[in-house]
Formats: C-alpha cells, structure tokens, sequence
C-alpha cells in the first residue's frame, strides 16, 4: 500500500520537468515495508551505525511483522532511501532490544520508534521528516497518544525538531537494560505528546 507520495526535494512534477536524476531526484514514495526490502534496510544500517550498534536482521523483521502499518520506507526509483520501525507500546516502558519478540503488550497505547535512519547519499532531502510525519499520522489512527525513542548519535537534535524532549529519569533507568545489550552506546529517552506534534 502506497501512504504517501511527497517530500521536500522529491516532488513528482519536479521530476516530470528535469532530466537530470543526480540533481534533481526522482519522486519519493513511502510505503510499508516489504519482504525484498530487509537486505537494503540491512544495508543502510550498516553504513549509519558503529558495528556494536547494529541489530540483528530478525529482530528488525519482528516489528514489520508485528506493526506493519508503522514500518514504512522511503523509495525512489525502486532503491530505498530510508526506513523506519516503530509500533504501538505501553508509554515509558522499554520493549526488549535486537530480540524477536511474540506480540504487543495490551494498553499500547504509545508509539515506540525503534529505528530511523536513512542512507547516507539521501540525508538533508527531508527523506526522514517525510518518513516521520506519515509514521506520526499513522500512530494517531491507530489511537497512540505518545512517542517515545532512544535517540543516539548525534539524533537527539533531529528529534527535538519534531518536539520530543528528553526525560533524564527515564534515561537513568533504562541504562542497565540497554547497556546489557549495547555495552558502552551513549542513548536519551525522549517522548512527546503525540496530539501536539506536528503530523
Ligand atoms: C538522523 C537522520 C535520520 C536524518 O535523516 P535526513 O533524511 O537527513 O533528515 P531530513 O533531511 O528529513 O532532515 C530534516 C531537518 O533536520 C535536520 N537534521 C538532520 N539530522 C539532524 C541532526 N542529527 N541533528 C539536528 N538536525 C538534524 C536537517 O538539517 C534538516 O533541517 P532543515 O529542514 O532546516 O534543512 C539521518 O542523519 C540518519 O540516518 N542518521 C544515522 C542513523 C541515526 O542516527 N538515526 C537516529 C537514531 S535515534
């Protein structure tokens, strides 16, 4: 199912006039993850993020399978530009990190992002703020009313953008958990209220 067609800098009449693809990109689709798109969605992991950081690739599956309305891509030209893994969560509560988990707990009522990321020769084209803000319009539909992510490397800036706000309490008390699976990975808990944000 196609959910969007639009973003900044990859507009379909931009690419109906221009010839030149390297400048002028071809038109962006976000949709649902499929089956084909793992070994890219791997690949693009593995150029935005240190070794110790990557996930295992069933652990990134599990959340397509269990929420695939809030796993989406971003494509162009049959190549992915981009991909994030969310899904409903009970607020404040860390779900088990690059594990396969068997469902969502019941009271979900908040939106777990996993993971964003896009490849490194797409970024600064809005290709993850288009991602976000079909991923926010979904979550509300399905009657989330928060979002909450660990944002590490340089992220929390580009979360902050959107209104999420760290809770350093939060962050203290997710450390052991995440640091037994990420030993040494600097992270923030941030959440927002997902009715102020800007879907
Ligand atoms: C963070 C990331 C997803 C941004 O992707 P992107 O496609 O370049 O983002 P966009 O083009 O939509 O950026 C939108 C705006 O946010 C800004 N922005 C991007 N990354 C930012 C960051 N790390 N901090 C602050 N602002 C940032 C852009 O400059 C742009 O600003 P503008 O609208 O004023 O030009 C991308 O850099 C990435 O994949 N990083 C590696 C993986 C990662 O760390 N993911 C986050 C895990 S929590």
């Amino acid at each position: 199912m196609i959910l969007a067609l639009h973003a900044a800098g990859f507009s379909p009449e931009d690419a109906a006039v221009r010839k030149n693809e390297a400048v002028n990109p071809p038109p962006m689709t976000i949709r649902e993850l499929t089956d084909r798109d793992w070994p890219e969605v791997d690949a693009i992991q593995r150029l935005s993020y240190p070794p110790a950081a990557v996930e295992n690739l069933d652990a990134l599956r599990c959340h397509a399978r269990l929420s695939p309305t809030t796993c989406l891509a971003a494509e162009a030209a049959g190549r992915l530009l981009g991909y994030v893994l969310a899904h409903p969560w009970p607020h404040r509560q860390m779900p088990p990190l690059n594990t396969v988990y068997a469902a969502i707990p019941a009271r979900a009522d908040s939106l777990y992002l996993h993971d964003l990321t896009t490849a490194p020769a797409a970024r600064g084209r809005g290709v993850a703020t288009a991602l976000v803000r079909v991923l926010f319009a979904e979550a509300l539909r399905l009657g989330c009313t928060s979002s909450s992510l660990l944002a590490v490397q340089d992220a929390p800036g580009f979360w902050a953008r959107f209104g999420y706000g760290e809770a350093p309490a939060v962050t203290l008390q997710f450390q052991p958990a995440f640091h037994r699976i990420f030993p040494g990975l600097a992270f923030r808990y941030m959440e927002l209220e997902l009715r102020r944000a800007t879907a």
